[in-house]
């Protein structure tokens, strides 16, 4: 939401419905009501005149973007491209799909992937030219919960969810998940959703392998709270405004 024609600033209430927060009036009624935050500070006045290429406005907790070169998109990468936007091998890789789609390709310059997946790994890969939003949900300090279905070989034993969670120890260090859950099991194989916060390379298919159980497929189905749902292999999705403040606030923005 470029400001450069209003030099006085924009009402607080028109930046709100022009976010997609909601209509004019109901912005009214939230800024009333002391759910809008700019800068920290509660705002109740409705003149209020805020830059919306500076203000850093939130509604009910969570961070609402105000400018829209800003792009926040989803992936579902599908089995066999690589986590690049081009390759120098020539390999397949996700700047492919990206490429036929000139719309993004034109307001997002600065398009770039957050964090990366096996080329064998299908599932939720963010992308965004926010850099600073990205390089937090990068950086492991945040702590930002990933979640992942890995179909796997062999027999669970009761206790696999307790050691996965107490560490197991790699060439590189101990890797432990937050969470483990059985979803599915057949004879010779399962379905076992993990949730860790870490990002070290093939982080869950060296755990899996070092506790007898290879993974023969790994999808990942969440990134904090965004979810894959039922998003199709190769396709892209704007993330909604919640979507993406539920980002911001995962990383403390
Ligand atoms: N862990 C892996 O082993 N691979 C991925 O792509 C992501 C997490």
């Amino acid at each position: 939401m470029s400001n450069t024609h209003d030099p006085d600033g924009v009402r607080l209430q028109k930046v709100l419905a022009r976010a997609g927060v909601a209509s004019r009036r109901a912005a009214e009624d939230l800024i009333a009501q002391g759910r809008v935050q700019v800068d920290g500070e509660t705002v109740r006045e409705q003149g209020r005149r805020i830059d919306p290429d500076t203000a850093v406005v939130h509604v009910d907790g969570a961070r609402i973007t105000l400018r829209d070169d800003q792009v926040y998109l989803a992936l579902n990468k599908p089995f066999g491209l690589h986590s690049t936007m081009s390759d120098d091998m020539g390999r397949p890789c996700i700047g492919d799909l990206l490429a036929d789609r000139v719309e993004i390709m034109n307001t997002a310059q600065r398009l770039f992937h957050v964090g990366r997946l096996d080329a064998e790994t299908e599932g939720l890969l963010l992308l965004t030219n926010d850099g600073e939003l990205g390089h937090r949900l990068m950086h492991p300090s945040y702590e930002v919960p990933k979640t992942y279905l890995a179909e796997i070989e062999g027999k669970i034993a009761r206790d696999l969810g307790r050691r996965l969670r107490d560490g197991i120890e790699l060439e590189d260090g101990i890797a432990r998940v937050d969470a483990f859950k059985l979803v599915d099991a057949v004879p010779g194989r399962a379905t076992v959703q993990l949730i860790l916060h870490e990002g070290r390379k093939h982080i869950v298919r060296r755990m899996l392998s070092e506790v007898g159980h290879p993974v023969l497929r790994l999808v990942r189905t969440h990134v904090g709270s965004v979810a894959l749902g039922n998003q199709r292999p190769g396709k892209l999705r704007p993330l909604d405004r919640v979507e993406v403040g539920s980002l911001y606030k995962a990383v403390g923005l």
